[in-house]
């Protein structure tokens, strides 16, 4: 069930112009949060704007009870949030939505993220090698003043591929490149993906054709987070059996196996 606290902003770090850090202390949420999960943020008292806004968790510290996310100031709302100063309060409502559905007997697991996509996939990444998994990572960015969390990722990997769209820093290309090509002399038992619709679109794909297990991450605009709104809804693949269907992201999802969505 997920909680309504007010949790308190224990660290505050400017990762790129544009892209921060926050730690807060969230114990009751970190208790029960899981990878793929994400918390709604009220950014004002005053309720200006008044729509809580989504962020995944980035990291569970379940020792200390903290909580990290990681946001890029794109509008009003996250504009607002990185005004917060170490020391305030944060109204924060979570975990929310399914997040990564565990697999049994994998042992080898390819993660696939894309810009801020790629920050739902930390902990996933991080609890999997804990568990023993290997864990093949692929993360791409637009050009080399973009590239965050290199070395986050590096700690949570067997292996670990960075790329730019133009070659700018580490690997020339789209992520996926790397990981199709990957995929002709390495076991992946199941893939995991988040990041802008053409990747997972391409991600989708790339699965269905090799029959690997794959779940997608998907950041649909979202209202409410609470599957009131209706703001969030996505197609459902449907089957032989079952006509297509809308679903909430919020609720469902946001992480789905691929096969049940159209994207
Ligand atoms: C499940 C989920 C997880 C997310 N995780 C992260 C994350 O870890 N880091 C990060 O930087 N961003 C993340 N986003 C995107 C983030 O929610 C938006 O960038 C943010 O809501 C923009 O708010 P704003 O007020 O600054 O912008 P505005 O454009 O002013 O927002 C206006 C409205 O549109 C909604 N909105 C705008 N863009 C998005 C978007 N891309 N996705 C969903 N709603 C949007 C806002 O919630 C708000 O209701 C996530 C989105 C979802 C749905
Ligand atoms: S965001 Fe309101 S129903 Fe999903």
């Amino acid at each position: 069930m997920p909680k309504q606290i007010f949790a308190k902003l224990i660290k505050k770090e400017k990762l790129l112009d544009n892209l921060y850090k926050f730690s807060v202390e969230a114990k009751e949420i970190v208790n029960i949060a899981k990878p793929g999960n994400f918390i709604e943020i009220r950014i004002n008292e005053n309720l200006d704007p008044f729509l809580r806004r989504p962020i995944s968790i980035y990291n569970l510290d379940k020792e200390n009870g903290i909580l990290e996310f990681i946001f890029q100031v794109k509008g009003k709302g996250t504009k607002l949030l990185a005004k917060k100063e170490e020391g305030e309060l944060i109204d924060i409502i979570g975990p929310l939505g399914s997040g990564i559905f565990k697999l049994e007997k994998i042992k080898n697991i390819a993660i696939i993220g894309g810009g801020i996509g790629i920050f739902p996939l930390y902990e996933l990444a991080k609890e999997a090698q804990a568990d023993g998994l290997n864990v093949n990572t692929y993360i791409g960015f637009r050009n080399k003043d973009l590239v965050v969390l290199e070395k986050e990722f590096q700690m949570v990997s067997s292996h670990l591929i960075v790329t730019t769209d133009d070659g700018s820093y580490a690997k020339n290309g789209f992520a996926i490149e790397y990981l199709k090509s990957d995929l002709e002399s390495k076991q992946i038992d199941a893939i995991y993906a988040c990041g802008p619709l053409p990747m997972l679109k391409a991600v989708k794909q790339l699965a269905e054709n090799k029959n690997i297990p794959c779940q997608l991450s998907l950041e649909e605009k979202m209202g409410c987070g609470l599957g009131v709104c209706l703001g969030c809804a996505v197609k459902t693949a449907g089957s032989p059996k079952e006509e297509p269907q809308y679903i909430h992201v919020c609720k469902a999802g946001p992480v789905f196996d691929s096969k049940l969505i159209e994207i």
